[in-house]
């Protein structure tokens, strides 16, 4: 490997120190920054030495780069009064950044793609308000880069749907507004008994005006079909819900799934022919046992398959919450899952932890805890093991 002529500069002109320690000091450092090694759990720094902030984030692989989209985090963590009985701390709306790598270890920063609205109030985007969750697919018919995200307010309960378009994937993003979901439809598996308004009916009562969307997750199919995964009626059930054909809103096809099951943090892909759904519990800014689940057909019947994590971290899932399930271009049925560990005193500082998705022989995801591993080493195509690891045993037996 050639050393870059600045850092030669460095160690020829600094006679006052030892020159060997010095020049390995520095061409480790070099080398580390190159090592395309991913640490989950570990400050994740971009190219240019700042740590990446994408939270909730998603990936989408375009012409051959990666798009890493998330919510930007920054400035001091508070608990707003009304959030005081559920622990749910907040910073102020910055915007949805974008990295981009050609390698998944290396990550340029992109800007703010999708930048708060400083000077209105009212705007779904101002600083004070609620932007969670921003997954960006690619329309291949409107060649458009449509980005799908949770908007709320402080006390989350608008529980709205957001969406931005792009004609770029490292935009900017233009903001076309917010919406409840699915107003006006009844679900595919609806029941008599949901169709009568009730206390506790949250169906039947968002009826007309749309039903709640809060965590949300947007899996485009192999037939260019786009979905929204979203935790509604306040929470406890999930819905999954046909986009129209150029993904910008709810086309009036949807089904209730995991009903009472109160799940969120929804990542979708597929394997194998099936549909498999990884989520986390409701329990805020802290983690949970997630859960799995897998169906042949979208709209359901889903079943669930347990909490993948194994090991002893696993009733935690290792600290974390998933965000997003990467399909790895070019490696049949090979996957990185996409967490969130997330630090609720602050958030800022919320760390990433990426793992390849391993499957049990009997089609059980499996996600098993590695201090390090590399996206990019030479492996075998078929699923398990996909990726360079370190640290523990590679196949599952
Ligand atoms: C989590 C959710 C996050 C955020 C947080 C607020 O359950 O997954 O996206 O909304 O609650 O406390």
């Amino acid at each position: 490997m050639l050393m870059p002529a600045s850092l030669f500069v460095l160690t020829h002109d600094l006679m006052n120190f030892p020159r060997t320690i010095l020049f390995a000091t520095l061409v480790l450092a070099y080398a580390c920054a190159r090592s395309q090694e991913i640490r989950p759990g570990q400050i994740w720094n971009d190219t240019d030495g700042r740590p990446v902030n994408a939270h909730g984030g998603g990936v989408l692989f375009h012409e051959g780069i990666y798009y890493w989209y998330g919510e930007f985090k920054s400035g001091v963590t508070y608990l707003p009064a009304c959030n005081k009985s559920w622990g749910g701390t907040r910073v102020d709306v910055v915007g949805v950044s974008c990295y981009s790598s050609t390698n998944l270890c290396d990550w340029k920063n992109e800007g703010i793609v999708l930048p708060a609205v400083i000077d209105d109030t009212n705007s779904d985007l101002h600083p004070s308000k609620a932007l969670e969750r921003p997954k960006v697919i690619y329309n291949k018919t409107t060649k458009q880069f449509v980005m799908w995200m949770h908007i709320d307010g402080a006390n989350y309960a608008a529980a709205r749907s957001g969406v931005a378009v792009s004609d770029r994937p490292a935009g900017p993003f233009r903001y076309l507004g917010s919406f409840r979901p699915d107003a006006g439809v009844w679900p595919e598996n609806v029941t008599d008994a949901d169709k009568i308004p009730g206390k506790s009916n949250h169906l039947a009562r968002d009826f007309t005006n749309g039903q709640m969307a809060r965590d949300m997750t947007v899996f485009v199919d192999d037939d260019g079909k786009a979905y929204q995964f979203y935790s509604s009626e306040e929470n406890p059930t999930m819905h999954v819900s046909l986009l129209t054909d150029d993904y910008l809103r709810p086309a009036g096809k949807f089904s209730r799934i995991f009903i009472g099951r109160s799940m969120e943090a929804p990542a979708v892909f597929k394997h194998a022919g099936k549909y498999y759904v990884i989520a986390s519990g409701c329990t805020a800014w802290a983690p949970n046992a997630a859960r799995s689940a897998v169906a042949d057909n979208i709209f359901g019947p889903w079943t669930e398959l347990g909490n993948p994590w194994v090991g002893s971290g696993a009733d935690t899932s290792f600290g974390t919450q998933s965000t997003y399930v990467l399909p790895v271009p070019g490696r049949a049925d090979t996957f990185i899952f996409m967490a969130d560990r997330w630090k609720q005193w602050d958030l800022a500082d919320s760390r990433y932890v990426w793992l390849p998705l391993e499957f049990a022989p009997d089609g059980r995801p499996v996600l098993r805890w590695l201090d390090q591993w590399s996206p990019n080493s030479s492996a075998p195509s078929n699923g398990s093991p996909i990726m360079g690891k370190t640290g523990v045993s590679t196949r599952l037996q």
